[in-house]
């Protein structure tokens, strides 16, 4: 099995404004001063604090995350951003195919993998997401919409770099998280189904998200299937966030 560093991503959806973002950054920033953590952290803010954190990340080693981008490099798309322009700010990844984008945003599978390749070419990497409903779970359905979700928003993606999201949506901001025996499952299906697909498939970090939090964490992450967390509300607050980063 490939060795993979595990990753920390706090996705903070439509939360904190700039002065809190940039409070969040320099208190993180001084709690890691002489620590040495074995995991990446990642953190997608908002699309307007992301110039302004790159600037205060520089250096640090955290990388900055989209949490969404248009599927058209440019031109009469009112409202939209492309990925060009979520690079020119130091974006680094962009979250493709969150639960509340698919679920709120009406974003389909066609649409996603549209998405998916305009990271990809754009020279940043996606973190797709996938995920089961609870209908979909308790009708035995998880693996299969799981790998249909996979199979769609990665079928045109060329020799890239990727990172895969596990979310089921019962488990998001619901207080509900997976089993470490969930999730291990799940994440096993996902990477026999890279493996299956793709040469560096033994490769992708696999995330797992879904009110992970300082509780949880250390348990989750000792599953050798689980690649690191995708973590909401806890990663809003830079002590729950640093606390999951060091479990
Ligand atoms: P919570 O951690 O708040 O459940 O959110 C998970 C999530 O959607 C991260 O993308």
């Amino acid at each position: 099995m490939a060795v993979i560093e595990q990753i920390i991503a706090g996705n903070w959806k439509m939360n904190l404004t700039l002065t809190q973002g940039q409070g969040f950054i320099d208190t993180l920033l001084t709690r890691l001063k002489g620590k040495e953590l074995s995991r990446k952290l990642l953190l997608a803010p908002n699309f307007t604090l992301l110039s302004a954190l790159a600037q205060r990340c520089a250096g640090s080693g955290i990388g900055l995350v989209a949490q969404n981008c248009a599927f058209q490099a440019a031109g009469a798309f009112t409202g939209e951003t492309s990925v060009a322009m979520l690079k020119d700010v130091g974006a680094e990844y962009v979250l493709v195919g969150h639960s509340e984008r698919r679920q709120i945003f009406g974003e389909r599978d066609d649409l996603l993998r549209q998405k998916v390749n305009a990271v990809v070419s754009g020279g940043l990497i996606p973190i797709f997401c996938v995920g089961e409903s609870l209908d979909q779970r308790q009708g035995g359905e998880a693996f299969d919409v799981v790998i249909s979700q996979l199979r769609c928003g990665l079928a045109e993606l060329p020799d890239s770099q990727l990172i895969v999201a596990y979310e089921p949506v019962w488990a998001i901001g619901t207080g509900r998280t997976a089993t470490p025996e969930d999730a291990r499952s799940m994440h096993l299906h996902i990477r026999e189904f890279l493996v299956s697909q793709f040469s560096w498939g033994e490769r992708v970090p696999i995330l797992y998200g879904g009110s992970a939090k300082p509780e949880n964490a250390a348990e989750l992450l000792a599953q050798p299937e689980v690649n690191g967390l995708l973590v909401g509300g806890a990663s809003l607050n830079p002590e729950s966030f640093l606390q999951i980063a060091m479990a």
